[in-house]
């Protein structure tokens, strides 16, 4: 994104759905508008029948659309454009009706339609009946949903308007405006388009869902630091030193930890996945870079450094392209080594509670998790069999080294090792 492209004033695409929380839509167009936003909405027809269109029209000072098949709408403004002009298209409330058909592709209204049309990042507030969150339809409907690329935040738990308790109460709005902030902030607001992030077993929350209903949100209120990705250290302007870490573990992390309801930032280096939902996220190039975000993130209550740092740097970085010589004699590259950013945590005065690092092992692997344990300063170490195809791939086989013993993990998909290390923070934050 462009500086100026930052400043402009952000445009929402709020698309109702039909539940009784829809007249926190309401509440919501207030929030984005406050904050300097502006706002469309949409809203199906069954969402007419908990909201109107005249108070959604009043309060976003803009056209509500309805239907498909307004000829007035067609000639002045398309409903693909619709769909795409916005920077964010927010679905709010999202049904289990209308969520099943974003996952099924059906486009058999002006809202279905824009979800299918658009090109632009899309987040849902899903509001619905406890029984209805927990159906394993449900279940299966957001994990494809997240696998697709959209953000799906955690319903509330509570007393419901139908007299049950639980999971599946609407986010409150202001919870929702700090979500929309967080993903107009993330930088790139469109759909992910290639194949490989919507592929099985990319997503951060592949298969089930991370928390039993009764453990909902167990991190409210806690911030936790993730790490992700490789570094890039530029040489000149268009070579770089880097490693084959491909991301994926610590954004399924972060994305659990999210999920289990904590305030998440993810620093994340050059990858290109998506920004699990409620994540916070801070593109860095370099170790440098991502040392200075990490420290600017704390206070945390817990930090895993996941990333694959670089060791070293080039001492110096051309301005221009370094040239091969005539004598055939290779350019001189000087090394500078990195500062370690978990090491420079562990002795800070603002040391999270609970310290994580990671640590790629080929050989020996719990006896030199053990030393890196104690020379690092951390809490755990999570060390993994880099000895296969675990570096860029979607399994890993780890061992939890802690001062109390080890855990060996057997080899599990990547973001079934995020539950799993997340709901062991849980038990230890
Ligand atoms: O020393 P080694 O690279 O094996 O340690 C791995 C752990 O240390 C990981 O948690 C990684 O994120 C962290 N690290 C760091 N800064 C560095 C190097 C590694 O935070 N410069």
């Amino acid at each position: 994104m462009s500086p100026a492209d930052k400043n402009k004033p952000k445009h929402i695409l709020l698309i109702i759905g039909g539940g009784i929380a829809a007249y926190k839509a309401s509440e919501l167009i207030r929030l984005i508008k406050k904050a300097g936003m502006t706002v469309r909405c949409v809203l199906t027809e069954s969402g007419a029948q908990f909201v109107t269109p005249m108070t959604l029209a009043a309060l976003s000072e803009n056209e509500v659309h309805t239907t498909l098949w307004s000829l007035k709408d067609e000639t002045e403004m398309g409903h693909i454009q619709l769909s795409r002009e916005a920077d964010l298209v927010v679905v709010c409330p999202a049904t289990a009706n209308l969520l099943a058909k974003m996952v099924a592709g059906i486009a058999d209204d002006l809202a279905t339609t824009l979800l299918l049309a658009t090109d632009t990042q899309v987040l849902a507030a899903p509001a619905m009946n406890v029984r209805m969150w927990d159906h394993p339809a449900t279940r299966r409907n957001i994990d494809q949903l997240r696998r697709d690329g959209v953000s799906v935040m955690s319903p509330d738990q509570g007393d419901m308007a139908c007299g049950e308790y639980g999971p599946g109460r609407l986010p409150e709005p202001p919870e929702i405006l700090e979500e929309i902030r967080n993903h107009l902030d993330g930088a790139n607001t469109k759909k992910p388009i290639s194949a490989s992030m919507s592929k099985p077993g990319t997503s951060p929350l592949d298969g089930q869902p991370a928390f039993a209903p009764d453990q909902h949100r167990p991190l409210h209120g806690k911030h936790i630091l993730v790490t992700a990705g490789p570094t890039h250290e530029p040489i000149d302007p268009v070579r770089y030193i880097a490693n084959r870490s491909s991301g994926r573990q610590g954004f399924a992390i972060a994305g659990a930890a999210a999920e289990a309801g904590a305030k998440v930032t993810l620093v994340a280096g050059p990858v290109s996945l998506p920004t699990p939902a409620g994540v916070m996220r801070i593109d860095v190039e370099t170790a440098l870079e991502m040392g200075t975000a990490v420290h600017d993130a704390l206070p945390a209550d817990a930090a895993i450094m996941v990333a694959a740092v670089a060791d070293w740097r080039a001492d110096t970085r051309a301005d221009q392209k370094i040239k091969k010589q005539d004598d055939g004699v290779p350019a001189p590259l000087n090394l500078t080594e990195n500062p370690d950013i978990l090491a420079g945590l562990a002795s800070h005065e603002q040391r999270p509670g609970l310290l994580i690092g990671f640590a790629a092992e080929t050989q020996k692997i719990e006896e030199h998790a053990r030393a890196k344990l104690a020379k690092k300063g951390c809490d755990w170490i999570i060390a993994n069999d880099v000895s296969g195809d675990v570096m860029g791939g979607t399994e890993n086989t780890v061992h939890i080294v802690t001062t109390d013993g080890t855990e060996i993990w057997e080899r599990l998909p990547k973001p079934e090792v995020a539950r799993r290390l997340v709901a062991k923070i849980i038990e230890e934050i």
